[in-house]
């Protein structure tokens, strides 16, 4: 029996990664030429994946990835590029040049004693503040001259989430705008938050790093490369089911894939996929998420929920309409405004241009099935 080849929640590199030959190119260039970059792109589109197979295209060069996602202090931002240097840098003595490089934040090495894992631990009470940025990135310049690498900056706009967000992008800027011979790329998620960063005059780093803007992979490309998948396992799949397969995913890369994952579960080798087993891996999909889905319901409010229900409905084009308002039985659009920002910080809802979003498609195909 084949198993599973579909892939989600997890980066996809090599022969998992599907097109994109253009902008790999485009990267891989940059790359070479130590032009810092910024990828900009909504959720579960494949960033991530993008940015990490440039970067193993790239001949000779190792990659310092570092994730911001959920950072809140300094000392957390500090501590995580900390660690995607100690994750690249996986030998114990280069461990302890790193640790003789920045003696201050008084890090101790620790070897995991079932996989002989090196990893530093810091104590508690160190408490890193913005004095120590500048000298924690030198540490990634001193790296790259040694043997060069592609600093990976993933998830950046978490930054503006730091208290002082506005020092620590100043210090990263004044730090890294000297580095010529590194190359950096920025991704993020939450495009107004990306947007800022890099093209607000107010931002230190306005201008700063070329901006790709990354979308869903093409249908045509997309589906081919899963139909593919599925002739693996000899099952069948026609043009108008795998479209439909787009359009619940809302045409995001990641949804679609996990949801030709579920299907592959729910049908035997040498199936021809038919109706019936759309709507079960979709059973399969909500079995698996619904703790997920009750955990975010639990944490909204009546009103919220009623909003929530409503956008389902009448869709996210005009949230502030009278229409949203009377279907949720709001008093007007501002009560409507607050429950539809509350979604929004919870990562429920997220807002593309001027419309709002559900950011899993699935949770809102299962609102609907439930009836609210
Ligand atoms: N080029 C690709 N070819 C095939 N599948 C892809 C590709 N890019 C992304 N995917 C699918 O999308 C999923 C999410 O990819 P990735 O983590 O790179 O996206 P992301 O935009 O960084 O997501 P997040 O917003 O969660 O950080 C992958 O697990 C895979 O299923
Ligand atoms: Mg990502």
């Amino acid at each position: 029996m084949t198993t599973n080849p579909f892939k989600y929640g997890t980066v996809v590199t090599g022969k998992d990664f599907c097109g994109r030959y253009e902008l790999l190119g485009g990267i891989v260039k940059h790359i070479e030429s130590a032009q810092n970059i910024a990828i900009i792109g909504e959720r579960r589109i494949g960033k991530t994946s993008l940015v990490r197979e440039a970067a193993r295209k790239t001949k000779g060069l190792r990659t310092l990835y570092v994730d911001f996602f959920g950072v809140k202090s300094i000392d957390a931002m500090c501590k995580r590029i900390i660690h995607g240097i100690t994750l690249m840098e996986k030998k114990e003595t280069w461990i302890t040049k790193i640790i003789k490089a920045i003696p201050y934040i008084r890090p101790k090495l620790s070897v995991d004693p079932l996989t002989g894992a090196i990893s530093l631990t810091f104590d508690a009470s160190t408490e890193l503040r913005e004095e120590s940025i500048p000298g924690i990135l030198s540490l990634i310049e001193k790296l790259a001259n040694e043997k060069p690498l592609v600093a990976v900056f993933d998830e950046f706009q978490a930054i503006l989430d730091i208290n002082d967000s506005h020092e620590a992008l100043g210090l990263l800027r004044s730090t890294i705008q000297f580095q010529s011979d590194v190359p950096y790329i920025f991704a993020g998620s939450i495009r107004h938050k990306m947007d800022w960063v890099f093209s607000s005059p107010d931002s230190p780093f306005f201008k700063s790093a070329i901006l790709i803007n990354i979308d869903s992979l093409p249908y045509f490309e997309y589906s081919k490369f899963l139909m593919g998948k599925f002739r693996t396992g000899k099952r069948t799949i026609r043009d108008e089911f795998m479209q439909k397969i787009f359009e619940m995913a809302d045409n995001v890369t990641g949804d679609i894939q996990q949801f030709c994952e579920a299907l592959w579960e729910v049908t035997p080798e040498g199936a021809e996929i038919k109706d019936t087993n759309i709507a079960d891996a979709l059973t399969l999909i909500f079995a698996r998420e619904r703790n997920a889905y009750e955990n975010y319901l639990s944490l909204l409010t009546d009103l919220q929920q009623k909003c929530l229900m409503a956008i389902t409905s009448e869709g996210g084009k005009n949230v502030l309409s009278a229409r949203i308002a009377k279907a949720s039985g709001a008093a007007n659009p501002s009560s409507v405004r607050k429950a539809v920002s509350r979604m929004i910080s919870l990562n429920i809802l997220f807002e593309k241009g001027k419309e709002v979003q559900f950011a899993n498609p699935f949770f809102r195909a299962w609102l609907v099935r439930r009836g609210g």
